[in-house]
């Protein structure tokens, strides 16, 4: 097992009726901020609660965060966390309203340019403000961790940073919240936390027993309740258990000593800022060709993968591994993902083009090992068509 520190200080808020609880957690004189995405939250009742629970609150509203959230329009929120004296913003929605919401608690509090912020992957932040998170879609483990991803519009850019000044002080998941998500943000939400952990699992073997078999708990989970979820929406055990998932899934628990990857989620951030792609939808294309072409580094663990996931033991060590991918493709496929870039629609035309983007960002020694140069993703884009 590998050195680490593990430094997680987000206190969970897990259950049925628990965003009432969240004025328990922001201090009685705070100026909250609300922050909130394309308007979900105004149809399915979990703006009315979080009003509700912040009743004699100062509170001011910033929606109209949008999926992959855009430097763009996170720079009008800070302008307001400006002018009103905010010191607590409280994120309401997914992954992206988090992100950005992180992003905005630096910006609003940093000297320089806040495009330094992004672009220095979070290096040169020194403080944030508090933020607090009312979870409404189980997928990027935003609510939970001290990473934040946002895109620029005027660059095709989008790009991951962190701090741990980005830790939320609270989560509150209540999975009643998910129950109106449409089934293409539950199927994302599913693939995109189990790719998190593959991430994390598909590396090499360093003897990190716990940790593995933590992993080893959420894949099999997903795998089990994934199409529950969709097929049965409705239904408290099966979103309770994604939703654990999810945060899990990236919350430091499982990458705590050993060596991760994140080759297919930096090439995936290349898709969506190119072409517009949900997250999900590119890590799902991406993954089957991304393993194959680095099935050689990563062999011992994917024959662990192979058996204790799939049950896949018995003949040539190629073919188990083989076998597995597919097994994977089959699940996402039956999560209702597209499984190969052809399927989105992207053709080797496009490949040029996403690996000059990866250069651009500096994206060129990727992959636990670093051995993951463009000319790889290439042979691994080649066989994701
Ligand atoms: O904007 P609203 O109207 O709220 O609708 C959203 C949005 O359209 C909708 N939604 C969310 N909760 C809902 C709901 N609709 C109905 N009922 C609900 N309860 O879902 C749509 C997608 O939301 P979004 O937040 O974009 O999805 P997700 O949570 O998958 O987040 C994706 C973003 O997270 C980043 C991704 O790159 C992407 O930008 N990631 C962040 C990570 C992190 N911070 O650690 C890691 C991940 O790998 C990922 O990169
Ligand atoms: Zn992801």
């Amino acid at each position: 097992m590998l050195n680490f520190d593990f430094y997680n200080p987000t206190k969970l808020m897990f259950g049925q009726g628990r965003i009432a609880d969240i004025a328990y957690e922001i201090p009685r004189n705070a100026r909250v901020l609300i922050t909130y995405g394309g308007g979900s939250i105004k149809s399915n009742g979990v703006y009315d609660e979080v009003k509700a629970a912040l009743t004699g609150y100062e509170v001011v509203e910033f929606g109209g965060i949008e999926p992959n959230p855009l430097y763009e329009t996170l720079m009008k929120a800070v302008e307001l966390v400006k002018t009103h004296k905010i010191d607590f913003l409280l994120a309401v929605g997914g992954g992206s309203v988090i992100d950005g919401t992180k992003f905005i608690a630096a910006a609003s509090l940093y000297d320089g340019d806040p495009w330094e912020i992004i672009f220095s992957r979070g290096t040169v932040v020194k403080e944030s403000l508090p933020i607090g998170v009312v979870l409404t879609l189980p997928a990027a483990g935003s609510e939970s961790n001290h990473r934040a991803v946002v895109s620029r519009k005027s660059m095709n850019a989008k790009i991951s940073f962190y701090s741990n000044s980005f830790f939320p002080r609270f989560a509150v998941l209540d999975p009643v919240k998910t129950y109106s998500l449409p089934p293409t943000q539950i199927s994302n939400g599913v693939v995109d936390a189990y790719i998190h952990v593959l991430e994390q699992y598909l590396t090499y073997p360093v003897n990190a027993k716990v940790q593995e078999r933590f992993s080893e708990g959420i894949l099999l989970t997903l795998i089990e309740e994934g199409p529950r979820a969709l097929a049965e929406p409705m239904n408290y055990e099966v979103r309770s258990n994604i939703m654990l998932c999810a945060t899990m899934a990236l919350n430091g628990l499982i990458c705590a000593g050993v060596p991760a990857d994140w080759s297919t989620h930096m090439v995936g951030h290349e898709l969506t800022a190119l072409y517009g792609f949900d997250h999900a939808a590119t890590i799902a294309a991406l993954l089957p060709g991304m393993l194959k072409a680095l099935k050689d580094d990563k062999r011992l663990q994917l024959l662990q993968y192979a058996e204790r996931i799939w049950g896949l033991k018995e003949g040539e060590e190629d073919a188990v591994i083989e076998a597995a991918i597919e097994k994977t493709r089959e699940f996402f496929a039956a999560m209702h993902m597209k499984t190969s870039l052809s399927e989105l629609g992207l053709t080797a035309d496009n490949i040029p083009e996403i690996i000059a983007h990866l250069k651009a960002h500096d994206m060129v020694r990727l992959g636990e090992r670093k051995n993951v140069t463009p000319e790889r993703v290439r042979q691994a884009l080649e066989l994701s068509l």
